[in-house]
């Protein structure tokens, strides 16, 4: 039986998620990779619970993630029955539905059909009753926004998700969305887009609507995937992402601008006496705007070893200057 660390909730900050009641853990733990058949239950296990040891509360999760799809719900759903049922109150769980899951029209995108019959499926996988959050994983160009939303409407009326989020809406398509959200009365929750030290595309408009409609933001691949712990600097180690599972992450990432930028970033980092993702990881966490950074990792020491960061002092303007030089060059 998992009988997890008393001291977990002095383990890390919690921030408040916009204008809500929702408190989220500044780093908070994704199953996109590492919950799928191809890893053994036990690290999945181990993973989970030492993020929660630490005061992780928030897991993150789609109807796709695997491999193959629906294989981290499925998996959960057996961590859930061996570990999370006497917790369930403590977690905050997200589940997405909005790219391709199964054959046909309606396995895709953002109809009521899709979304409703997505969540439901969800559900059964994870073997939960309702999920704390359920998202639209992308816009849809094809169907209504008033569509879309009234089924996100609709399912959180249904008691099937708690709250609703966007993921990877641009800034024109979140304000649409969140004004038909609040028309309908059910405020969106949060956003979730990509954003790190490789990817600002946010800073260029989405982080301003986020704070104008006070909704919170949680940020993926805040590492981008690995690059920004600097493993990829001397080529590509054996047990690395972009070695074992280059399905996203490949070679190709690693352009000669990239590595002059990381090499730069690294030089920051050494002199501020830390390692380089822990400076990554800050500098997304630097404006309370962002709600949440949400990582991934494949062993269990990557959480504990990320969780550092939130103790490292804080970047100094010049730093901070610094940096964006490098990004800008
Ligand atoms: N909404 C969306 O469209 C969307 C898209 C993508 C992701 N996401 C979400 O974001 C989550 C995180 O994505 P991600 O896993 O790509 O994020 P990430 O945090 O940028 O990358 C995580 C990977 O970096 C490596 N790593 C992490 N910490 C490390 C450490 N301390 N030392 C060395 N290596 C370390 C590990 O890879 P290796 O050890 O295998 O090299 C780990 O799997 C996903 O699980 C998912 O929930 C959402």
């Amino acid at each position: 039986m998992f009988i997890p660390n008393d001291n977990r909730y002095n383990m890390i900050p919690y921030r408040r998620c916009g204008r809500s009641g929702v408190l989220l853990p500044a780093l908070s733990l994704g199953l996109w990779h590492n919950f799928g058949d191809t890893t053994p239950f036990s690290v999945q296990q181990s993973l989970l619970r030492t993020a929660f040891d630490h005061g992780i509360t928030h897991f993150d999760l789609a109807n796709n993630y695997g491999p193959p799809y629906g294989a981290a719900e499925r998996n959960f759903g057996a961590h859930m029955d061996m570990d999370w049922r006497p917790h369930r109150d403590e977690l905050f769980l997200s589940t997405k539905a909005g790219y391709d899951m199964w054959a046909g029209p309606y396995g895709n995108w953002g109809s009521r059909k899709y979304l409703i019959s997505s969540l439901d499926q969800s559900l059964k996988r994870m073997r939960v009753d309702y999920v704390d959050l359920f998202y639209h994983h992308r816009p849809d160009p094809q169907t209504p926004i008033a569509e879309t939303m009234g089924a996100l409407d609709q399912i959180v009326r249904s008691g099937k998700a708690l709250y609703i989020g966007l993921s990877n809406y641009n800034p024109e398509q979140t304000r649409e969305a969140v004004e038909e959200l609040n028309r309908l009365g059910t405020p969106c929750l949060i956003h979730q887009p990509r954003y790190s030290m490789l990817d600002r595309h946010i800073e260029e408009g989405l982080t301003g609507v986020l704070k104008e409609k006070q909704i919170g933001c949680i940020v993926f691949q805040p590492l981008a995937g690995g690059l920004l712990t600097g493993k990829y600097l001397n080529g590509i180690p054996e047990d690395s992402r972009m070695k074992r599972d280059n399905r996203f992450l490949k070679p190709e990432n690693l352009t000669e601008e990239t590595l002059r930028k990381l090499t730069a970033l690294k030089e920051i980092a050494d002199a501020r006496g830390q390692k380089m993702h822990h400076l990554a990881l800050q500098w997304v966490l630097r404006d309370e705007g962002i709600t949440s950074a949400l990582i991934g990792a494949s062993r269990p020491e990557q959480i504990t070893d990320n969780l550092e960061a939130l103790k490292a002092p804080p970047l100094t303007a010049e730093e901070l200057e610094r940096i964006e030089s490098i990004l800008n060059n």
